[in-house]
């Protein structure tokens, strides 16, 4: 095992957090990343957390979520629906760690991964989560269920401390770009989220 922090409870603040990450042994990716890629966005209290499933190609050269056509597309589903962006959101994935051909994350994998997640949650204290796809909505909400069952919102993220977090759940981008039928829906959720989130107390 790497020296440091194997615990993600163990996690003072998020530059620890994102160190042990990138030193993280708990599943086999790491043996096939070329970089973890723990998050990136504002640290404290960001308006938006935006969870997708894994890191793609582009994203495991850089060691930074969202890159290459999913982020650019994220990026204008975001505008489109007038969610704030950049210094006010954080973007991270469930599955820290991209193994060899983009292969989906399997159940064990995702067991391993998601702690490091929850202890970002609860460090981050964002005000709203923007879960991306099935396998980000099932591990942020703690339930099973299709996506389609998941879709929209407000669910709920029980942090490790503090109130619920009020999540909401669409298509990921890279699903979208293959299947851009399903743009009218994501952009159908992401209008209740935007309008969810005009009239909630903390925006
Ligand atoms: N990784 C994901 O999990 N989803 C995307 O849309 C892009 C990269």
């Amino acid at each position: 095992p790497a020296p440091g922090i194997d615990a993600p409870t163990d996690c003072p603040d998020l530059s620890a957090l994102d160190a042990a990450v990138a030193a993280c042994v708990r599943c086999a990716r790491h043996a096939q990343r070329v970089r973890a890629v723990p998050g990136t966005g504002q640290a404290v209290r960001p308006h938006y957390l935006v969870v997708g499933e894994q890191p793609g190609l582009e994203d495991d050269a850089a060691g930074r979520p969202f890159q290459g056509d999913s982020g650019r597309l994220l990026a204008a589903m975001l505008a489109a629906a007038r969610l704030p962006q950049g210094e006010s959101t954080y973007l991270t994935y469930v599955v820290k760690c991209r193994a060899v051909g983009g292969r989906e994350p399997s159940a064990q994998e995702v067991a391993a991964c998601a702690p490091w997640l929850r202890r970002q949650i609860a460090l981050l204290r964002p005000h709203w989560i923007l879960a991306l796809g099935r396998v980000a909505a099932q591990a942020v909400i703690g339930v099973d269920g299709d996506l389609d069952e998941l879709r929209g919102g407000p669910h709920r993220h029980v942090p490790e401390q503090g109130e619920p977090i009020p999540v909401w759940v669409t298509h990921q981008p890279s699903s979208l770009l293959v299947r851009s039928a399903w743009k009218a829906e994501a952009w159908r959720d992401l209008a209740g989220l935007a309008a969810a989130a005009r009239t909630g107390r903390e925006i």
